[in-house]
C-alpha cells in the first residue's frame, strides 16, 4: 500500500516546512514535492500540521491498583491514545512483592497481548529488589527488550523499596545498560502525614494534597538524584509537578549530572485548588495537583531542557471506583484520565498560548520519548525510512472536552467544558490510516 500525504506543513524537534510524504507500507519511503507516482490513497493536508504520532510514555491500563483496576482497559486504552493523537504507549508491569519479575511479565502479557489498536512496550516497576531479581535484570533486557525498570520511594507497604534495594538495583541496571525511573516522594513522610490525618478526622480529598507537601517530592527528587550520581545509572523522575523538585533536578545538573524529568500534562494546566471542590475525588493522584508557581516553574523547564518530556500517567477510574475513598481520602484510588487529551490540551495551552514552539511540542511529546526509551529514529520523528506513525492536526479547530464525546473508558473528564484550539484530524500508525475525520478506520485488533 503507498499513500501521499500532500501539502502539509511538517514539524519535527527541528524542522518547519511544507512538503509532501510518500509512505509505502509501514515507513516513509521519501519526503518532497512534486512526485510522480500514483499512490493508492492521498490525503490532502493542505492548512494543517502534520506531525510524528504522539508518544505517552507514562500509562496505567487495565492495572490492579489499591483494590481495583485502572477502568481502560488495553483496546479502550490504546484506541483513545489514537483519537487523541497518541500511536504509541509505554505502559507500567508491576512485580507483586515475593513473586518473580517474569511472573509479572507474564501476567501483564496476558491482559495487553492481542488487546491494543495501538503500538505500546513496557517498563518493569522492580517492588521487590533481591538475589532473585537481580538476577532476572539482564534476561529482560537481552531477551524481552524491556530496558526501563521503575522504582517506587512511595506508597509504602504496597510498592516502596527501600534506599538499600534502590543503590543495588541500580548498580545492577547499570551494570546491564538499562535506565532506572522513578516516582519520587518521601513514602514515610507521606506515610506519616496520611496517618495522622486520618487519625484526626480529616477525611475529605484536600488532605491526599496535604499528605503530599512539595518537600515530600523535593527530597526525593534529590535523594534519587544523588543515588543514580553514586552509581551511574541513567535516571528519569516521572511525573515530577513542582519547583522544589526542579530545583533538586536543577542542583544535580551542577555537577554535570543528567537526570531526564517527565512531566504530565495535568501538572500544567490544572491547580490544587480542584481538591476543594465537592468533587475533588475525581483529581487525587498521586503527586496532588500542585500550585500555580510549580506551573509557571514546569512551562519554563520546559523551555530551558530540563523538562523533556511531556507524559500523563494516565491511569483512570470511573466515579463509582473514586467513591471506594467517599469517607476517606487514602481509600480513593489515585490517578488521572488524560491518554486521549494530552496532545490537544498540550497544543492549545502551550503552542496556541505562546508557552512553547510547535519545535518543543513535538520534541516533549514524541521525539523525546523516543530518544530516551530507545525507538529513536525508528519512532518520534517524520524522516524516510522512519514508521509512517503521522498526525495530521487542525491548528485552528476549536471544540470542547467532554465525558460525552471522548473515548477512554470513564465516566467523567479532569476538564470538562474545557474549550480547545486545535484538534486531532487524521492518524496513521506504521502506514494504515488508523482515525480519520474521528472515526476508527480499523477497529479491529489488528497489530
Ligand atoms: O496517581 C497516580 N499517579 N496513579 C498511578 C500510579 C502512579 O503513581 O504513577
Ligand atoms: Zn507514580
Ligand atoms: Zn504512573
Amino acid at each position: 500500500m503507498t499513500t501521499l500525504i500532500k501539502n502539509g506543513r511538517i514539524i519535527t524537534a527541528t524542522d518547519d516546512y511544507s512538503a509532501d510524504i510518500l509512505i509505502e507500507g509501514e515507513t516513509i519511503k521519501a519526503i518532497g514535492k512534486g512526485f510522480q507516482v500514483k499512490a493508492e490513497k492521498e490525503i490532502d493536508a493542505t492548512g494543517k500540521l502534520v506531525f510524528p504520532g504522539g508518544i505517552d510514555p507514562h500509562v496505567h491500563l487495565d492495572m490492579p491498583f489499591m483494590g481495583t483496576y485502572s477502568s481502560d482497559n488495553y483496546e479502550t486504552g490504546t484506541r483513545a491514545a489514537l483519537f487523541g493523537g497518541t500511536t504509541m504507549v509505554i505502559d507500567f508491569i508491576l512485580q507483586k512483592q515475593g513473586n518473580s519479575l517474569q511472573s509479572a511479565l507474564d501476567e501483564w502479557r496476558g491482559r495487553s497481548d492481542g488487546n491494543c489498536v495501538g503500538d505500546y512496550s513496557f517498563h518493569m516497576a522492580v517492588t521487590d529488589f533481591n538475589e532473585q531479581t537481580k538476577s532476572e535484570i539482564k534476561g529482560l533486557i537481552e531477551k524481552e527488550g524491556i530496558s526501563s525498570f521503575k522504582t517506587f520511594m512511595a506508597y509504602k507497604g504496597a510498592l516502596m523499596i527501600d534506599d538499600r534495594q534502590m543503590v543495588g538495583l541500580m548498580q545492577e541496571v547499570k551494570k546491564q545498560g538499562g535506565l532506572i525511573n522513578v516516582h519520587a516522594t518521601n513514602g514515610d513522610m507521606i506515610d506519616y502525614l496520611i496517618a495522622k490525618h486520618r487519625a484526626e478526622g480529616k477525611l475529605s480529598p484536600l488532605y491526599h494534597y496535604l499528605s503530599q507537601p512539595e518537600v515530600t517530592e523535593a527530597e526525593a527528587s534529590g535523594r534519587f538524584a544523588d543515588l543514580a550520581n553514586y552509581t551511574g545509572c541513567p535516571g528519569y523522575i516521572v511525573h515530577l509537578t513542582c519547583e522544589g523538585a526542579l530545583n533538586a533536578v536543577r542542583n544535580a545538573t551542577r555537577r554535570n549530572q543528567k537526570v531526564f524529568v517527565e512531566t504530565c500534562i495535568q501538572y500544567l494546566i490544572l491547580d490544587a485548588s480542584l481538591y476543594e471542590k465537592e468533587d475533588g475525588a475525581k483529581w487525587v493522584m498521586s503527586p496532588p495537583l500542585r500550585e500555580q508557581k510549580d506551573q509557571e516553574t514546569l512551562w519554563a523547564g520546559i523551555n530551558q531542557g530540563l523538562v523533556q518530556v511531556v507524559a500523563t500517567d494516565h491511569c483512570p477510574f470511573m466515579l463509582e471506583q473514586k467513591l471506594m475513598g467517599k469517607d476517606d481520602f487514602s481509600k480513593i484510588p489515585n490517578g488521572h484520565p488524560a491518554i486521549e487529551n494530552r496532545m490537544e490540551l498540550l497544543y492549545s495551552e502551550g503552542v496556541h498560548k505562546g508557552k512553547i514552539s510547535l519545535n518543543k511540542y513535538v520534541e516533549v511529546a514524541c521525539t523525546n520519548p523516543a530518544k530516551i526509551f530507545g525507538m529513536f529514529p525508528q519512532k518520534g520523528t517524520i524522516a524516510a525510512g522512519s514508521d509512517a506513525d503521522i498526525v495530521i492536526f487542525d491548528p485552528n479547530e476549536q471544540h470542547s472536552l467532554s465525558a460525552k464525546t471522548h473515548h477512554m473508558n470513564v465516566d467523567y473528564s479532569g476538564y470538562e467544558g474545557w474549550k480547545i484550539t486545535g484538534k486531532v484530524k487524521t492518524v496513521l500508525l506504521r502506514g494504515q490510516i488508523a482515525i480519520r475525520k474521528q472515526r476508527m478506520q480499523n477497529p479491529e485488533r489488528i497489530w
